[in-house]
């Protein structure tokens, strides 16, 4: 999307994310207080890691180092602005890994020191359950967020921005990571959600049992789930490759979405909030889709960010970044990678 050109106030906020395998640069400008997307540039390093079946974390931050002046150029010119209309730098901070990180926080830091503005440092879970800020009506506090990828499940209550309780999250795998793990095992590469989510659309998912996890009632477990997949695909192997997929995904969505609809009911939420990779799932979706209406008659709206939004990015670190600014948060000028940051 392009924006206005160069008025000569500087009115954006660039937003960074390097924590992980994803290079991504976005930019929103400030439209009364809100935080309008203007654009969001992601270099993926899927094509590097797939082959070792895994990231590769010396990879990942010489990639990363490659890739975001060009990513950074490339935004300025896209937006039609100048490094002069930037009133704000935001960097992804932790958690991830320490290389990929440090390569966007030296970036950021540059950036301030060179325009004179203020650096401010986000968590990368916050910048995934703020993403709805970009949506044309943002989500009202208190909002519960699943937030879904393949580091992370984690089931979080905003109360306001900063302040955040976590109600649950996965005892062992992450979402993504049981979708990615059980995916190569099934010949599928790496990473395999949205090739799993391709295949299921092509299955029947009730054709096979897999076990569902008994946890607490905002807590996750997939590691049973995957080992009980995995024996299943040595011993038994399945005779349509569709229909395995598609029991493998159900088992995971199933308690995504019945914990986070249960937790936003529970805490009298204005929002239902689903974000991370996983968050583009197609049944994922659907399902929550269909507790729309019940939601709605407990005042609380679903709010499902595009896709584009939900994998990591920069934009939604620019809108996070945003609100801290606007909020006169002060400028970090000696933040540090944490690559074990914590919400
Ligand atoms: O948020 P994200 O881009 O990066 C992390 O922070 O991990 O999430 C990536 C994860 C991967 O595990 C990927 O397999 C999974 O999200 N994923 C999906 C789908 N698209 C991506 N899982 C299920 N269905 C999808 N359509
Ligand atoms: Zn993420």
């Amino acid at each position: 999307m392009k924006s206005n050109p160069a008025s000569s106030k500087p009115s954006f906020t660039v937003g960074i994310e390097t924590s992980c395998d994803d290079t991504g640069v976005g930019l929103v400008c400030n439209a009364r207080g809100r935080p309008r997307p203007v654009l969001n540039l992601v270099r993926s390093q899927e094509a590097v890691h797939a082959k070792h079946g895994g990231i590769v974390p010396e990879l990942a931050s010489r990639h990363h180092l490659e890739d975001l002046g060009d990513l950074l150029e490339l935004a300025m010119k896209e937006a039609g602005i100048s490094w002069r209309n930037l009133a704000c730098v935001g960097v992804t901070r932790g958690p991830g890994l320490v290389g990929s990180l440090l390569v966007g926080v030296s970036a950021a830091k540059a950036i301030s020191y060179s325009l004179g503005i203020p650096l401010i440092g986000i968590n990368h879970l916050e910048a995934h359950l703020l993403t709805p800020f970009l949506m044309a009506t943002p989500p009202a506090f208190p909002y519960v967020a699943l937030i879904a990828s393949g580091g992370h499940t984690e089931l979080i209550l905003a109360k306001a921005l900063g302040d955040y309780d976590r109600l649950g999250r996965t005892r062992d795998d992450a979402a993504g990571e049981a979708f990615d793990k059980v995916g190569r095992l099934m010949g599928l590469g790496y990473p395999a959600g949205q090739a799993m989510d391709d295949l299921s659309r092509r299955g029947k998912r009730n054709v096979l049992k897999l076990p569902v996890a008994d946890t607490g009632p905002y807590e996750f477990s997939f590691s049973g789930l995957k080992t009980a997949a995995r024996q299943m695909l040595e011993k038994r192997p399945p005779r349509k490759k569709a229909d395995f997929a598609a029991a493998f995904q159900e088992a995971v969505v199933t308690p995504l979405v019945g914990k986070s609809v249960a937790a936003a009911l529970d805490h009298r939420a204005k929002a239902l909030v689903v974000s991370g990779g996983v968050a583009s799932n197609f049944r994922l979706r659907k399902l929550l889709t269909a507790r729309a209406a019940l939601l709605k008659r407990a005042g609380c709206r679903l709010l499902v960010p595009p896709p584009a939004w939900c994998t990591d990015n920069g934009l939604m670190v620019a809108a996070a970044a945003f609100l801290y600014f606007t909020a006169n948060h002060p400028s970090d000028s000696e933040l540090d990678a944490d690559p074990s940051l914590d919400l």
